[in-house]
Protein backbone atom coordinates (compact mmCIF):
# COMPACT_ATOMS: atom_id res chain seq x y z
CA UNK A 1 0.00 0.00 0.00
CA UNK A 2 0.90 3.60 -0.02
CA UNK A 3 1.85 6.58 -2.27
CA UNK A 4 0.00 9.60 -1.17
CA UNK A 5 -1.29 12.81 -2.85
CA UNK A 6 -1.95 15.84 -1.43
CA UNK A 7 -6.33 16.12 -1.85
CA UNK A 8 -8.94 19.28 -0.54
CA UNK A 9 -9.47 18.56 3.37
CA UNK A 10 -13.17 18.81 4.05
CA UNK A 11 -14.34 22.48 5.14
CA UNK A 12 -14.56 22.88 8.92
CA UNK A 13 -14.45 25.91 10.21
CA UNK A 14 -13.64 26.60 13.53
CA UNK A 15 -14.05 30.37 14.44
CA UNK A 16 -12.01 30.87 17.67
CA UNK A 17 -9.18 29.31 16.67
CA UNK A 18 -5.73 30.19 18.95
CA UNK A 19 -2.79 29.74 16.78
CA UNK A 20 0.42 28.19 18.48
CA UNK A 21 3.60 29.51 16.52
CA UNK A 22 5.93 26.90 16.88
CA UNK A 23 9.29 28.39 17.99
CA UNK A 24 10.76 24.21 17.91
CA UNK A 25 11.34 21.96 21.18
CA UNK A 26 8.48 20.32 22.31
CA UNK A 27 6.13 22.88 23.77
CA UNK A 28 3.98 23.83 21.18
CA UNK A 29 1.77 20.84 21.16
CA UNK A 30 1.38 21.17 24.77
CA UNK A 31 0.77 24.60 24.91
CA UNK A 32 -1.85 23.60 22.25
CA UNK A 33 -3.86 21.24 24.37
CA UNK A 34 -3.31 23.33 27.39
CA UNK A 35 -5.45 25.69 24.98
CA UNK A 36 -7.89 23.10 24.17
CA UNK A 37 -7.87 22.06 28.60
CA UNK A 38 -9.97 25.47 28.57
CA UNK A 39 -12.20 24.66 25.80
CA UNK A 40 -10.30 26.68 23.34
CA UNK A 41 -9.79 25.59 19.85
CA UNK A 42 -5.97 26.19 19.05
CA UNK A 43 -3.94 24.88 16.15
CA UNK A 44 -0.10 24.88 15.87
CA UNK A 45 1.66 27.03 13.36
CA UNK A 46 5.27 26.76 12.09
CA UNK A 47 7.05 29.83 12.94
CA UNK A 48 8.16 30.00 9.53
CA UNK A 49 4.75 30.31 8.28
CA UNK A 50 4.20 34.21 6.49
CA UNK A 51 2.23 36.56 9.47
CA UNK A 52 -0.19 37.62 6.57
CA UNK A 53 -1.22 33.65 6.10
CA UNK A 54 -1.52 33.77 9.87
CA UNK A 55 -4.02 36.31 10.00
CA UNK A 56 -5.73 35.26 7.12
CA UNK A 57 -6.85 32.24 9.24
CA UNK A 58 -8.83 35.26 11.57
CA UNK A 59 -7.42 33.89 14.94
CA UNK A 60 -9.05 35.21 17.48
CA UNK A 61 -5.64 35.13 19.76
CA UNK A 62 -1.52 33.66 19.07
CA UNK A 63 0.46 32.42 21.60
CA UNK A 64 3.81 32.61 20.44
CA UNK A 65 5.94 29.21 21.82
CA UNK A 66 8.96 28.88 23.82
CA UNK A 67 11.96 27.47 21.81
CA UNK A 68 15.86 26.66 22.40
CA UNK A 69 17.27 29.26 20.24
CA UNK A 70 18.73 32.91 22.04
CA UNK A 71 17.08 35.69 20.27
CA UNK A 72 20.72 36.95 19.08
CA UNK A 73 21.98 33.55 18.01
CA UNK A 74 22.79 33.43 14.13
CA UNK A 75 19.54 32.00 12.34
CA UNK A 76 17.68 32.17 15.37
CA UNK A 77 13.61 32.45 14.55
CA UNK A 78 12.31 35.93 13.72
CA UNK A 79 8.70 37.21 13.68
CA UNK A 80 7.45 40.25 11.40
CA UNK A 81 6.37 43.05 13.87
CA UNK A 82 3.35 43.17 12.04
CA UNK A 83 1.81 39.90 14.35
CA UNK A 84 2.05 42.38 17.39
CA UNK A 85 -0.20 45.11 15.25
CA UNK A 86 -2.46 43.81 13.70
CA UNK A 87 -5.19 44.40 16.76
CA UNK A 88 -4.97 40.33 17.46
CA UNK A 89 -4.36 39.70 21.63
CA UNK A 90 -0.53 37.81 21.88
CA UNK A 91 0.74 35.97 24.34
CA UNK A 92 4.41 35.21 24.17
CA UNK A 93 5.76 32.76 26.52
CA UNK A 94 10.01 32.57 27.20
CA UNK A 95 11.63 32.59 23.66
CA UNK A 96 7.84 34.03 22.46
CA UNK A 97 7.97 36.55 25.51
CA UNK A 98 11.69 37.63 24.70
CA UNK A 99 11.11 37.62 20.98
CA UNK A 100 8.07 40.16 21.76
CA UNK A 101 10.47 42.22 23.87
CA UNK A 102 13.45 42.60 21.32
CA UNK A 103 11.10 43.20 18.02
CA UNK A 104 9.15 45.98 20.26
CA UNK A 105 12.47 47.75 21.68
CA UNK A 106 12.61 46.37 24.89
CA UNK A 107 15.81 44.71 26.19
CA UNK A 108 17.16 41.28 26.85
CA UNK A 109 20.74 41.01 27.71
CA UNK A 110 22.91 37.87 27.32
CA UNK A 111 23.03 38.04 31.21
CA UNK A 112 24.86 34.69 32.10
CA UNK A 113 22.24 34.41 34.85
CA UNK A 114 20.89 31.03 33.39
CA UNK A 115 17.90 29.40 35.09
CA UNK A 116 16.37 26.28 34.61
CA UNK A 117 13.71 24.89 36.32
CA UNK A 118 11.53 25.33 39.35
CA UNK A 119 11.68 29.32 40.30
CA UNK A 120 10.06 31.47 42.79
CA UNK A 121 8.51 34.42 40.88
CA UNK A 122 7.56 37.64 42.16
CA UNK A 123 4.18 39.23 40.91
CA UNK A 124 4.31 42.84 41.74
CA UNK A 125 0.73 43.86 39.98
CA UNK A 126 -1.49 41.62 41.32
CA UNK A 127 -4.51 42.73 39.92
CA UNK A 128 -3.29 42.38 36.17
CA UNK A 129 -5.11 41.19 33.52
CA UNK A 130 -3.01 37.67 33.66
CA UNK A 131 -2.10 37.73 37.58
CA UNK A 132 -5.77 38.73 39.22
CA UNK A 133 -6.63 35.98 41.69
CA UNK A 134 -3.43 34.09 42.06
CA UNK A 135 -0.59 34.29 44.62
CA UNK A 136 1.96 37.23 44.94
CA UNK A 137 5.11 34.38 45.35
CA UNK A 138 4.20 31.49 43.21
CA UNK A 139 6.59 28.73 41.59
CA UNK A 140 7.18 28.46 37.95
CA UNK A 141 9.10 26.59 35.51
CA UNK A 142 12.29 28.61 33.65
CA UNK A 143 14.37 26.92 30.80
CA UNK A 144 16.36 30.07 29.66
CA UNK A 145 19.77 31.92 29.31
CA UNK A 146 18.95 35.53 28.50
CA UNK A 147 16.97 38.03 30.42
CA UNK A 148 14.65 40.87 29.88
CA UNK A 149 16.33 43.74 31.73
CA UNK A 150 13.51 46.32 29.93
CA UNK A 151 10.37 46.23 29.16
CA UNK A 152 9.03 47.80 25.55
CA UNK A 153 7.57 50.99 25.80
CA UNK A 154 3.68 51.24 27.04
CA UNK A 155 4.21 47.78 28.64
CA UNK A 156 3.84 47.32 32.55
CA UNK A 157 5.99 44.85 34.17
CA UNK A 158 4.02 42.56 36.23
CA UNK A 159 6.34 40.16 37.79
CA UNK A 160 10.10 39.29 38.18
CA UNK A 161 12.19 36.33 40.28
CA UNK A 162 15.71 36.72 41.59
CA UNK A 163 17.38 37.07 38.56
CA UNK A 164 15.00 38.65 35.89
CA UNK A 165 14.11 41.85 36.85
CA UNK A 166 11.03 41.36 33.61
CA UNK A 167 9.93 38.24 34.26
CA UNK A 168 6.29 38.84 32.86
CA UNK A 169 4.51 42.34 31.06
CA UNK A 170 1.42 43.06 29.46
CA UNK A 171 0.05 46.26 27.30
CA UNK A 172 -3.59 45.68 27.71
CA UNK A 173 -4.27 48.61 25.19
CA UNK A 174 -2.63 46.47 22.56
CA UNK A 175 -3.58 42.86 23.94
CA UNK A 176 0.30 42.12 24.23
CA UNK A 177 1.08 40.12 27.12
CA UNK A 178 4.36 37.84 27.69
CA UNK A 179 5.92 35.33 30.39
CA UNK A 180 9.18 34.70 30.45
CA UNK A 181 8.69 31.00 32.25
CA UNK A 182 6.77 27.93 30.90
CA UNK A 183 3.30 28.25 31.76
CA UNK A 184 1.96 25.07 30.31
CA UNK A 185 4.15 22.89 32.33
CA UNK A 186 2.52 21.69 35.32
CA UNK A 187 5.39 22.49 37.60
CA UNK A 188 3.76 26.22 37.06
CA UNK A 189 1.67 26.06 39.79
CA UNK A 190 -0.85 28.75 38.43
CA UNK A 191 -0.19 28.38 34.86
CA UNK A 192 -3.51 26.82 33.28
CA UNK A 193 -4.93 30.06 35.43
CA UNK A 194 -2.70 32.56 33.75
CA UNK A 195 -3.35 31.04 30.36
CA UNK A 196 -6.93 31.22 30.69
CA UNK A 197 -6.87 34.45 32.11
CA UNK A 198 -5.26 35.47 28.84
CA UNK A 199 -7.98 33.70 26.84
CA UNK A 200 -10.89 34.95 28.36
CA UNK A 201 -9.84 38.28 29.97
CA UNK A 202 -7.06 39.36 27.79
CA UNK A 203 -8.30 38.05 24.14
CA UNK A 204 -12.17 37.99 25.12
CA UNK A 205 -12.53 34.52 24.21
CA UNK A 206 -15.65 32.71 25.36
CA UNK A 207 -14.84 29.45 26.42
CA UNK A 208 -17.29 27.32 24.10
CA UNK A 209 -15.28 24.26 22.63
CA UNK A 210 -16.01 20.80 23.60
CA UNK A 211 -15.40 17.33 21.92
CA UNK A 212 -19.22 17.42 21.32
CA UNK A 213 -18.63 20.28 18.94
CA UNK A 214 -16.00 18.30 16.97
CA UNK A 215 -18.18 15.23 16.76
CA UNK A 216 -21.02 17.71 15.00
CA UNK A 217 -18.60 19.27 12.70
CA UNK A 218 -16.91 16.09 11.88
CA UNK A 219 -20.16 13.82 10.93
CA UNK A 220 -21.36 17.04 8.74
CA UNK A 221 -17.73 17.15 7.42
CA UNK A 222 -17.69 13.55 6.85
CA UNK A 223 -21.14 13.41 4.96
CA UNK A 224 -19.91 16.17 2.73
CA UNK A 225 -16.96 13.98 1.58
CA UNK A 226 -18.08 10.44 1.48
CA UNK A 227 -21.52 11.96 -0.12
CA UNK A 228 -23.52 8.70 -1.27
CA UNK A 229 -20.47 6.59 -2.18
CA UNK A 230 -19.16 3.64 0.33
CA UNK A 231 -16.27 3.53 3.06
CA UNK A 232 -14.11 1.33 4.49
CA UNK A 233 -12.03 1.34 7.93
CA UNK A 234 -10.28 -1.32 9.14
CA UNK A 235 -10.58 -1.80 12.64
CA UNK A 236 -7.33 -3.05 14.70
CA UNK A 237 -8.25 -3.36 18.52
CA UNK A 238 -6.78 0.45 19.61
CA UNK A 239 -8.85 3.36 20.60
CA UNK A 240 -7.95 5.72 17.04
CA UNK A 241 -9.53 3.18 14.27
CA UNK A 242 -12.59 2.58 16.96
CA UNK A 243 -13.30 6.06 17.24
CA UNK A 244 -12.60 7.00 14.31
CA UNK A 245 -15.24 4.27 12.92
CA UNK A 246 -17.74 4.83 14.94
CA UNK A 247 -17.52 8.59 14.16
CA UNK A 248 -17.66 7.91 10.16
CA UNK A 249 -20.69 4.92 11.27
CA UNK A 250 -22.62 8.04 13.25
CA UNK A 251 -22.09 10.16 9.87
CA UNK A 252 -23.06 7.38 6.61
CA UNK A 253 -24.21 4.32 8.74
CA UNK A 254 -24.48 1.55 6.61
CA UNK A 255 -22.33 3.59 3.32
CA UNK A 256 -19.19 2.28 5.86
CA UNK A 257 -17.86 -1.39 6.04
CA UNK A 258 -15.42 -2.14 9.27
CA UNK A 259 -12.68 -4.68 8.65
CA UNK A 260 -11.25 -6.64 11.34
CA UNK A 261 -8.69 -9.07 11.18
CA UNK A 262 -8.31 -11.49 13.82
CA UNK A 263 -4.46 -13.03 13.56
CA UNK A 264 -4.93 -14.46 16.70
CA UNK A 265 -2.75 -12.38 18.29
CA UNK A 266 -4.75 -10.10 20.50
CA UNK A 267 -5.16 -10.69 24.18
CA UNK A 268 -7.67 -12.27 25.92
CA UNK A 269 -11.40 -10.81 25.29
CA UNK A 270 -10.36 -8.18 22.39
CA UNK A 271 -11.42 -9.91 19.86
CA UNK A 272 -15.05 -10.01 21.38
CA UNK A 273 -14.64 -6.22 22.34
CA UNK A 274 -14.42 -5.40 18.88
CA UNK A 275 -16.91 -8.38 17.33
CA UNK A 276 -19.45 -7.74 20.28
CA UNK A 277 -18.91 -4.64 22.28
CA UNK A 278 -18.02 -2.47 19.10
CA UNK A 279 -21.42 -3.25 16.79
CA UNK A 280 -23.50 -3.53 19.53
CA UNK A 281 -22.35 0.15 20.55
CA UNK A 282 -22.35 1.53 16.97
CA UNK A 283 -24.32 -0.62 14.79
CA UNK A 284 -21.76 -0.74 12.46
CA UNK A 285 -21.11 -3.15 9.58
CA UNK A 286 -18.42 -6.15 10.49
CA UNK A 287 -16.40 -8.02 8.15
CA UNK A 288 -14.25 -10.45 10.40
CA UNK A 289 -11.76 -12.39 8.80
CA UNK A 290 -10.48 -15.22 11.11
CA UNK A 291 -6.87 -15.47 9.62
CA UNK A 292 -5.42 -16.84 12.99
CA UNK A 293 -4.01 -20.18 11.07
CA UNK A 294 -2.88 -18.26 7.80
CA UNK A 295 -0.54 -16.47 10.77
CA UNK A 296 0.16 -19.44 12.92
CA UNK A 297 1.45 -21.37 9.63
CA UNK A 298 3.22 -17.91 8.29
CA UNK A 299 5.08 -17.74 11.68
CA UNK A 300 5.87 -21.24 12.43
CA UNK A 301 9.53 -22.13 13.30
CA UNK A 302 10.50 -18.70 13.18
CA UNK A 303 12.14 -16.94 16.60
CA UNK A 304 13.30 -14.02 15.19
CA UNK A 305 11.66 -10.78 16.07
CA UNK A 306 12.38 -8.61 13.43
CA UNK A 307 11.26 -11.69 10.72
CA UNK A 308 7.99 -12.33 13.18
CA UNK A 309 7.31 -8.20 12.90
CA UNK A 310 7.63 -8.46 8.72
CA UNK A 311 5.91 -11.69 8.61
CA UNK A 312 3.34 -10.26 10.79
CA UNK A 313 3.32 -6.88 8.63
CA UNK A 314 3.01 -8.70 5.38
CA UNK A 315 0.23 -11.17 6.12
CA UNK A 316 -1.90 -8.07 7.57
CA UNK A 317 -1.33 -6.54 4.74
CA UNK A 318 -2.62 -9.22 2.17
CA UNK A 319 -5.74 -10.42 4.44
CA UNK A 320 -6.79 -7.00 4.47
CA UNK A 321 -6.40 -6.10 0.89
CA UNK A 322 -8.15 -9.48 -0.02
CA UNK A 323 -11.40 -8.22 2.45
CA UNK A 324 -10.97 -4.74 0.78
CA UNK A 325 -11.60 -6.67 -2.71
CA UNK A 326 -14.55 -8.65 -1.63
CA UNK A 327 -15.97 -5.35 -0.24
CA UNK A 328 -15.19 -3.80 -3.49
CA UNK A 329 -16.60 -6.66 -5.16
CA UNK A 330 -20.28 -6.39 -3.30
CA UNK A 331 -23.23 -4.87 -4.54
CA UNK A 332 -23.50 -1.08 -4.30
CA UNK A 333 -22.41 2.29 -4.68
CA UNK A 334 -18.74 2.80 -5.63
CA UNK A 335 -16.13 2.14 -2.46
CA UNK A 336 -13.91 5.31 -2.72
CA UNK A 337 -12.91 5.92 1.56
CA UNK A 338 -10.71 4.69 3.48
CA UNK A 339 -11.24 5.49 6.94
CA UNK A 340 -7.73 6.02 9.03
CA UNK A 341 -7.44 7.08 13.12
CA UNK A 342 -4.77 10.05 12.40
CA UNK A 343 -4.25 12.00 15.43
CA UNK A 344 -3.10 15.60 15.62
CA UNK A 345 0.60 15.24 16.70
CA UNK A 346 0.98 12.68 13.43
CA UNK A 347 -0.14 15.72 11.53
CA UNK A 348 2.25 18.25 13.27
CA UNK A 349 5.12 15.76 13.54
CA UNK A 350 5.09 15.31 9.58
CA UNK A 351 5.03 18.80 9.02
CA UNK A 352 1.66 19.87 9.72
CA UNK A 353 -0.71 21.10 6.69
CA UNK A 354 -4.11 20.67 6.17
CA UNK A 355 -4.77 19.28 3.36
CA UNK A 356 -6.17 15.20 3.63
CA UNK A 357 -4.46 12.40 1.07
CA UNK A 358 -5.51 10.12 -1.57
CA UNK A 359 -3.78 6.42 -0.69
CA UNK A 360 -3.23 4.11 -3.82
CA UNK A 361 -3.75 0.64 -3.28
CA UNK A 362 -1.30 -1.94 -4.95
CA UNK A 363 -2.78 -4.92 -4.10
CA UNK A 364 -1.28 -8.46 -4.59
CA UNK A 365 -3.91 -10.38 -4.68
CA UNK A 366 -5.43 -11.67 -8.04
CA UNK A 367 -9.26 -10.53 -8.96
CA UNK A 368 -9.41 -6.86 -9.01
CA UNK A 369 -7.61 -4.14 -10.82
CA UNK A 370 -3.82 -3.59 -9.49
CA UNK A 371 -4.08 0.18 -8.41
CA UNK A 372 -6.90 1.08 -6.35
CA UNK A 373 -6.99 4.95 -5.54
CA UNK A 374 -8.85 5.47 -2.27
CA UNK A 375 -9.39 8.87 -0.94
CA UNK A 376 -8.47 9.13 3.02
CA UNK A 377 -11.17 10.00 5.70
CA UNK A 378 -9.52 11.05 8.81
CA UNK A 379 -11.67 12.23 11.38
CA UNK A 380 -9.21 12.76 14.00
CA UNK A 381 -6.53 15.02 12.60
CA UNK A 382 -7.20 18.08 14.66
CA UNK A 383 -6.94 15.54 17.90
CA UNK A 384 -5.21 15.06 20.56
CA UNK A 385 -5.05 11.51 22.09
CA UNK A 386 -6.90 12.84 25.32
CA UNK A 387 -9.70 13.90 22.99
CA UNK A 388 -10.06 10.76 20.80
CA UNK A 389 -10.69 9.33 23.76
CA UNK A 390 -13.65 11.80 24.88
CA UNK A 391 -15.10 11.60 21.89
CA UNK A 392 -15.36 7.64 21.92
CA UNK A 393 -16.54 8.03 25.49
CA UNK A 394 -19.35 10.31 24.14
CA UNK A 395 -20.16 8.30 21.18
CA UNK A 396 -21.04 5.60 23.81
CA UNK A 397 -18.00 3.02 23.29
CA UNK A 398 -16.93 0.43 25.87
CA UNK A 399 -14.32 1.71 28.99
CA UNK A 400 -12.79 -1.48 27.39
CA UNK A 401 -11.61 -0.25 23.96
CA UNK A 402 -11.68 3.93 25.03
CA UNK A 403 -9.55 3.83 27.90
CA UNK A 404 -6.99 0.81 26.44
CA UNK A 405 -3.48 0.96 27.08
CA UNK A 406 -0.84 1.23 24.03
CA UNK A 407 -0.85 -2.34 22.39
CA UNK A 408 1.67 -3.11 19.60
CA UNK A 409 0.41 -4.35 16.06
CA UNK A 410 2.30 -7.27 16.00
CA UNK A 411 0.70 -7.96 19.18
CA UNK A 412 1.34 -11.15 21.41
CA UNK A 413 3.68 -12.28 18.53
CA UNK A 414 6.54 -9.97 19.95
CA UNK A 415 6.09 -10.90 23.55
CA UNK A 416 6.66 -14.52 23.24
CA UNK A 417 10.72 -14.48 23.02
CA UNK A 418 11.15 -17.98 20.82
CA UNK A 419 8.60 -19.58 18.68
CA UNK A 420 4.84 -18.24 18.28
CA UNK A 421 2.70 -21.31 18.93
CA UNK A 422 -1.29 -21.59 19.55
CA UNK A 423 -0.60 -23.40 22.90
CA UNK A 424 2.34 -20.67 23.87
CA UNK A 425 -0.16 -17.77 22.70
CA UNK A 426 -2.93 -19.37 25.13
CA UNK A 427 -0.62 -19.44 28.02
CA UNK A 428 0.20 -15.96 27.52
CA UNK A 429 -3.08 -14.58 27.09
CA UNK A 430 -3.74 -16.39 30.26
CA UNK A 431 -0.70 -15.24 31.99
CA UNK A 432 -1.54 -11.15 30.64
CA UNK A 433 -5.47 -11.36 31.33
CA UNK A 434 -4.55 -12.58 35.03
CA UNK A 435 -1.84 -9.16 35.31
CA UNK A 436 -4.58 -6.98 33.52
CA UNK A 437 -7.31 -7.80 35.94
CA UNK A 438 -5.01 -7.68 38.95
CA UNK A 439 -3.62 -4.31 38.07
CA UNK A 440 -7.39 -2.72 37.55
CA UNK A 441 -8.70 -4.19 40.33
CA UNK A 442 -5.87 -2.59 42.46
CA UNK A 443 -6.81 0.98 40.83
CA UNK A 444 -3.44 1.33 38.85
CA UNK A 445 -5.04 1.65 35.39
CA UNK A 446 -4.22 5.15 34.93
CA UNK A 447 -1.00 5.08 36.24
CA UNK A 448 0.86 3.20 34.39
CA UNK A 449 0.86 3.86 30.99
CA UNK A 450 1.28 -0.28 30.12
CA UNK A 451 2.23 -3.53 31.45
CA UNK A 452 3.01 -6.00 28.57
CA UNK A 453 3.08 -9.53 30.07
CA UNK A 454 6.05 -11.37 28.21
CA UNK A 455 6.70 -15.14 27.80
CA UNK A 456 10.27 -16.27 27.74
CA UNK A 457 9.71 -19.08 25.60
CA UNK A 458 13.29 -20.07 25.01
CA UNK A 459 14.21 -20.12 28.52
CA UNK A 460 13.65 -22.88 31.11
CA UNK A 461 14.53 -23.30 34.92
CA UNK A 462 13.46 -25.73 37.28
CA UNK A 463 11.11 -25.30 40.09
CA UNK A 464 8.86 -27.30 42.47
CA UNK A 465 5.34 -26.98 42.60
CA UNK A 466 3.01 -29.51 44.75
CA UNK A 467 5.43 -32.71 45.35
CA UNK A 468 7.19 -32.82 42.35
CA UNK A 469 9.81 -30.86 40.40
CA UNK A 470 8.67 -29.16 37.01
CA UNK A 471 10.59 -27.15 34.51
CA UNK A 472 8.69 -24.45 33.34
CA UNK A 473 9.07 -21.37 31.99
CA UNK A 474 9.01 -17.47 33.10
CA UNK A 475 6.81 -14.61 32.94
CA UNK A 476 7.84 -11.19 33.11
CA UNK A 477 6.28 -8.39 33.85
CA UNK A 478 6.96 -4.91 32.14
CA UNK A 479 5.12 -2.20 34.01
CA UNK A 480 6.48 1.17 32.93
CA UNK A 481 5.31 4.68 33.31
CA UNK A 482 5.30 6.92 30.61
CA UNK A 483 4.61 10.52 29.03
CA UNK A 484 4.41 9.38 24.98
CA UNK A 485 6.59 5.76 25.39
CA UNK A 486 9.62 7.74 23.71
CA UNK A 487 11.31 7.65 27.42
CA UNK A 488 9.96 5.09 30.19
CA UNK A 489 10.51 4.53 33.71
CA UNK A 490 9.49 1.07 35.54
CA UNK A 491 6.35 1.17 37.39
CA UNK A 492 6.53 1.24 41.67
CA UNK A 493 4.06 -1.43 41.92
CA UNK A 494 3.13 -2.28 45.81
CA UNK A 495 4.47 -5.51 46.57
CA UNK A 496 1.31 -6.77 47.63
CA UNK A 497 -0.27 -6.88 43.94
CA UNK A 498 2.73 -8.11 42.21
CA UNK A 499 2.87 -10.51 45.40
CA UNK A 500 -1.17 -11.36 43.57
CA UNK A 501 -0.27 -11.33 40.41
CA UNK A 502 2.57 -13.90 40.47
CA UNK A 503 0.76 -16.08 43.29
CA UNK A 504 -1.84 -16.24 40.71
CA UNK A 505 -0.52 -16.78 37.14
CA UNK A 506 1.89 -19.71 39.13
CA UNK A 507 -1.16 -20.93 40.18
CA UNK A 508 -2.95 -20.98 37.67
CA UNK A 509 -1.32 -21.41 34.42
CA UNK A 510 0.33 -24.47 33.20
CA UNK A 511 3.62 -24.40 32.72
CA UNK A 512 4.59 -21.06 34.20
CA UNK A 513 6.89 -21.43 37.18
CA UNK A 514 8.37 -18.33 37.36
CA UNK A 515 7.06 -14.53 37.65
CA UNK A 516 9.78 -11.62 37.15
CA UNK A 517 9.66 -8.10 37.17
CA UNK A 518 11.61 -6.22 35.01
CA UNK A 519 13.19 -3.12 36.21
CA UNK A 520 14.90 -1.52 33.38
CA UNK A 521 14.45 1.91 32.51
CA UNK A 522 14.10 3.10 28.68
CA UNK A 523 16.67 3.81 27.84
CA UNK A 524 18.71 1.49 27.75
CA UNK A 525 15.74 -1.51 27.58
CA UNK A 526 12.63 -0.83 25.23
CA UNK A 527 9.52 -1.13 26.81
CA UNK A 528 8.36 -4.60 24.47
CA UNK A 529 10.95 -7.20 24.87
CA UNK A 530 10.07 -9.12 21.98
P1 LIG B 1 9.37 0.11 22.47
O1 LIG B 1 9.36 -1.36 22.69
O2 LIG B 1 10.06 0.52 21.19
O3 LIG B 1 7.87 0.56 22.32
O4 LIG B 1 9.94 0.87 23.65
C1 LIG B 1 7.40 1.88 22.33
C2 LIG B 1 5.89 1.87 22.23
O5 LIG B 1 5.48 1.44 20.95
C3 LIG B 1 4.65 0.28 21.06
N1 LIG B 1 5.00 -0.58 19.92
C4 LIG B 1 4.26 -0.68 18.80
N2 LIG B 1 3.07 -0.15 18.47
N3 LIG B 1 3.15 -1.26 16.40
C5 LIG B 1 2.52 -0.45 17.27
O6 LIG B 1 1.40 0.00 16.96
C6 LIG B 1 4.35 -1.83 16.65
O7 LIG B 1 4.90 -2.56 15.84
C7 LIG B 1 4.93 -1.53 17.92
N4 LIG B 1 6.08 -1.89 18.53
C8 LIG B 1 6.12 -1.30 19.75
C9 LIG B 1 4.97 -0.32 22.41
O8 LIG B 1 3.90 -1.11 22.91
C10 LIG B 1 5.22 0.92 23.21
O9 LIG B 1 4.00 1.53 23.61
Amino acid sequence: MSSATPAAAPDVSNPDVVLVVDFGAQYAQLIARRVREARVYSEIVPSTMPVAEMLAKNPKAIILSGGPSSVYAEGAPRLDRAIFEAGVPVFGMCYGFQLMATTLGGTVDNTGAREYGRTGLHVSKAGSTLFEGTPVEQSVWMSHGDACSAAPEGFSVTASTDVVPVAAFENDEKKLYGVQYHPEVLHSTHGQQILEHFLYRGAGIEPSWTTGNVIEEQVAAIRAQVGDKRAICGLSGGVDSAVAAALVQKAIGSQLTCVYVDHGLMRKGETEQVEKDFVAATGANLKVVDAQERFLDALAGVSDPETKRKIIGREFIRVFEQAQLEILQEEGPEVAFLVQGTLYPDIVESGGGTGTANIKSHHNVGGLPDDIEFQLVEPLRQLFKDEVRMVGQELGLPDEIVQRQPFPGPGLGIRIVGEVTKDRLDLLREADAIAREELTAAGLDREIWQCPVVLLADVRSVGVQGDGRTYGHPIVLRPVSSEDAMTADWSRLPYEVLAKISTRITNEVADVNRVVLDVTSKPPGTIEWE
